[in-house]
């Protein structure tokens, strides 16, 4: 599986940004979005083209299209939902699945309590996003979740990621390909990544 962690300036000042403490939650939330719209530009690199002729005022361009295949942005509630607005400011015709998950504060283990995937998810490319990948247990769990449902292209996206989560999910879903703004150093006793930006959905929704 591939592992890209995102070099581009600006996802690397926006993530700077993101990580201060002083950051208020309006401005978190647009970087979030930012960042994810700027991060799906690299995860949809290879999506398959096809030609199309194109008449123009003057003659006809040969040119080329994206080739039919569909996505599905599948968010892992409630800080995924932060990335949504991102993603489909450049894909606006995907559809959007639900996954709610949240981390049980002792065990750290995933508890799952909502699942609303499109119809046609089998026939789609998907990419599940998520700012956090922590101990890898939400991102496992709801990938599993998605791959009943039979689609044979899943990618996973993230804004901040432990080494620890990176290696749980490489292992247990070795043919997802995971895209990553910035790899950080470990996790503490709790289970935050350090030095991380927090608790990513109390910054986006404010609720702490
Ligand atoms: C956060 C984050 C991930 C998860 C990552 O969600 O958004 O879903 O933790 O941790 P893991 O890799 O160890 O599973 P949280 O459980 O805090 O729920 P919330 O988004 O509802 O706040
Ligand atoms: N979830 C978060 O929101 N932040 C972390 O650092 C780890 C899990």
């Amino acid at each position: 599986m591939a592992v890209h962690v995102m070099d581009h300036p600006l996802i690397q000042h926006k993530v700077s940004v993101l990580r201060d403490v002083k950051t208020t939650s309006k401005q978190f939330r647009e970087l979030v979005s930012e960042i994810a719209m700027l991060m799906c530009y690299e995860a949809t690199r290879d999506l398959p083209l096809e030609d199309k002729d194109v008449q123009t005022p003057l003659a006809t361009a040969h040119t080329k299209v994206i080739a039919g295949k569909k996505l599905a942005f599948v968010p892992i509630l409630r800080a995924g939902l932060g990335m949504v607005d991102g993603v489909l400011t450049l894909v606006p015709n995907a559809r959007v699945g639900h996954i709610g998950l949240y981390r049980d504060p002792d065990t750290l283990q995933p508890v799952e309590y909502y699942c609303k995937l499109p119809a046609d998810i089998e026939h789609r490319e998907v990419i599940v996003v998520d700012p956090m990948l922590a101990t890898g247990g939400s991102a496992i769990d709801a990938i599993a979740q998605i791959k009943k449902r039979g689609p044979k292209d899943i990618k996973f996206m993230c804004l901040i990621a432990a080494p620890e989560g990176v290696e749980a999910l490489t292992k247990a879903h070795p043919d997802v390909e995971v895209y990553i703004a910035a790899l950080d150093d470990c996790l503490n006793d709790h289970g935050y990544i350090v030095p991380g930006l927090g608790d990513a959905g109390d910054r986006i929704f404010g609720t702490k």
